[in-house]
């Protein structure tokens, strides 16, 4: 029964603000945004509007990645299972952030056919995306068995360690790796190289070094689905932690820079502003043109691949390039210094 007296007036609900990952997000906005230079990191991106986005920007002209690693697993399908297979026909594929599996797709089609017992398990930190790449491949491959696990990377690998005893396949696609700062790429190396066996293997896709232009246009395209996708963040801030971002005050900005050999992706201020969080309960200065560090894309050479292995603990077991040589899918093994 509802009764004036005795009904406390709640403040209006912030949804997803009381559950444990939106309250990692509250906390990672109040400290990016209390840093200097601010910063909001690119985990974030892909809510359900942000990954529809995403899967825009794989099919822009401008966004090569996808097409790139595409070319190398059509041309070379044979080459990647003669290189996964190696004698052993039984394998299970981990596919870390595995997203819409488009590409992946590929290979397991073409394992099948060549008679391979394979297992896949797509391990995505999205609930949905993991649902609907099963139920998608599920319909694809009949007699393929799937075995999709959301959450966490590094929990659900642990759990896989010694699983069946037949050879793992690590699948990282996509250049995912160029998020992290090389302090992150090596740590997280380390920690896959960690639970695999002697004859496991991790195939990592790179996206390499080449003309400034191409990759930069890549980050910043003339459709504007990219800044869209980086503006999103800022919806998502209004939406889930009552923010007060006008989308109209900020712009996206991408720039590359060929020392470092990083794409970044940036936010600015429009104006001199204050934007209030309320979840946060708290304010947040802008200075006319101040920068919202959002994200890196490290572009790779050949000696970084190299050095980025070994430092790790694994060795190259053989390289795949795309007709343009933009990309390069490396298949690595553990070092045996390691075992
Ligand atoms: C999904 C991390 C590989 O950095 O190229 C695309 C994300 N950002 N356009 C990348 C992204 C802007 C993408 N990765």
């Amino acid at each position: 029964m509802r009764n004036g007296t005795h009904t406390k007036i709640q403040p209006p609900a912030i949804a997803g603000v009381t559950d444990i990952k939106a309250n990692t997000f509250a906390k990672d906005v109040l400290k990016g945004l209390t840093s200097i230079p601010k910063s909001l990191s690119s985990k974030y991106f892909y809510d359900d509007e942000g990954t529809r986005l995403f899967i825009e920007i794989m099919q822009l002209p401008e966004y090569y990645l996808t097409a790139a690693e595409m070319d190398i697993f059509t041309n070379q399908t044979e080459g990647i299972f003669n290189a996964f297979s190696d004698g052993i026909r039984e394998f299970d594929l981990i596919e870390l952030g595995a997203g819409d599996g488009t590409k992946t797709a590929v290979l397991i089609e073409h394992f099948l056919n060549r008679g391979a017992d394979l297992t896949y398990s797509p391990i995505d930190i999205s609930k949905e995306a993991c649902d609907a790449l099963s139920a998608k491949f599920n319909a694809m491959f009949p007699g393929l068995s799937i075995h999709p696990h959301v959450g966490d990377y590094f929990r659900i690998l642990q759990n896989l360690q010694n699983g069946s005893g037949r050879r793992k396949i690590l699948l990282f696609l996509g250049s995912n790796i160029g998020n992290f700062s090389r302090v992150q790429t090596i740590d997280f190396f380390k920690q896959l190289r960690a639970v695999m066996n002697r004859n496991d293997l991790l195939f990592v896709g790179f996206d390499l070094q080449k003309d400034p232009h191409v990759i930069r246009k890549a980050y910043d395209d003339s459709t504007g689905v990219t800044a869209a996708f980086n503006l999103n963040l800022l919806t998502r801030i209004n939406r889930e932690l009552g923010g007060n971002f006008d989308l109209n005050k900020f712009s996206h900005y991408a720039s590359y820079r060929p020392i470092e050999c990083a794409a970044r992706s940036y936010l600015f201020s429009h104006e001199k502003q204050s934007i209030y969080i309320e979840a946060l309960n708290r304010s947040f200065q802008f200075e006319p043109w101040e920068a919202i560090f959002t994200e890196i894309s490290q572009k790779y050479s050949l000696s970084m691949i190299e050095t980025l292995a070994s430092e790790s603990g694994f060795e190259i077991s053989k390289n795949f390039f795309d007709s343009k040589n933009y990309y390069c899918d490396s298949l690595w093994r553990p070092g045996q210094s390691h075992l």
